[in-house]
C-alpha cells in the first residue's frame, strides 16, 4: 500500500467543493487515512513548496496557498500516488482531461483546486510534513 498527500486548495474550499473532491477520491477506491482543515502560515507554505523556491511563480503561489483554509489529507491505496494524480488531471486545468478535478473545478495553472505528491520521495516528505504517525489511521 502506498500513501500520498492530497491538498484541497483555498480556491476549491471557497468554491464549496470539499465534498465533491472527497467523493471523487472515495468513489475511485482511495482511502482517506488522515484529514484536517488548516490555514497555512507563510512559513509552512514556503517549507512545503521549497522545491519551487526559485520559480517565477513562487511568491504568487505562497500568497494563494495562504489566502484561506485548505484541507490536508493522506490517501492510501495501491499506486495511490499515480491514481490520485490521474483523478486530479494535469497541473493546468486547460490541459486536464474531461472528468478530472482540475478540469471541472480548477481556474488556471495556479488556482488549480488540488495538490498531489509527484513521487514516493515527495509523498513521504509531504505526508510527514503535515501529519504525525498518531494522526494517520491505516
Ligand atoms: P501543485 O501541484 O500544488 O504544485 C506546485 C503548484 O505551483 C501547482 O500545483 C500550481 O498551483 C502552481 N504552479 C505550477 N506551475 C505554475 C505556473 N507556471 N504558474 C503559476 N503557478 C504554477
Amino acid at each position: 500500500m502506498e500513501k500520498t498527500l492530497a491538498i484541497i486548495k483555498p480556491d476549491c474550499v471557497k468554491g464549496g467543493n470539499i465534498g465533491k473532491v472527497i467523493s471523487m477520491i472515495e468513489e475511485k477506491g482511495l482511502k482517506i487515512v488522515a484529514v484536517k482543515m488548516v490555514e497555512l502560515s507563510r512559513k509552512e507554505a514556503e517549507g512545503f513548496y521549497y522545491v519551487h523556491k526559485d520559480k517565477p511563480f513562487f511568491e504568487s503561489l505562497i500568497s494563494f496557498m495562504t489566502e484561506g483554509p485548505v484541507v490536508l489529507m493522506a490517501l492510501s491505496g495501491e499506486n495511490a500516488i499515480s491514481r490520485w494524480r490521474e483523478i486530479m488531471g494535469a497541473t493546468d486545468p486547460a490541459k486536464a482531461e474531461d472528468g478530472t478535478i482540475r478540469k471541472s473545478m480548477g481556474t488556471n495553472i495556479e488556482r488549480n483546486c488540488v495538490h498531489g505528491s509527484d513521487s514516493p520521495e515527495s509523498a513521504k516528505f509531504e505526508v510527514n510534513y503535515f501529519f504525525s504517525s498518531l494522526e494517520i489511521f491505516e
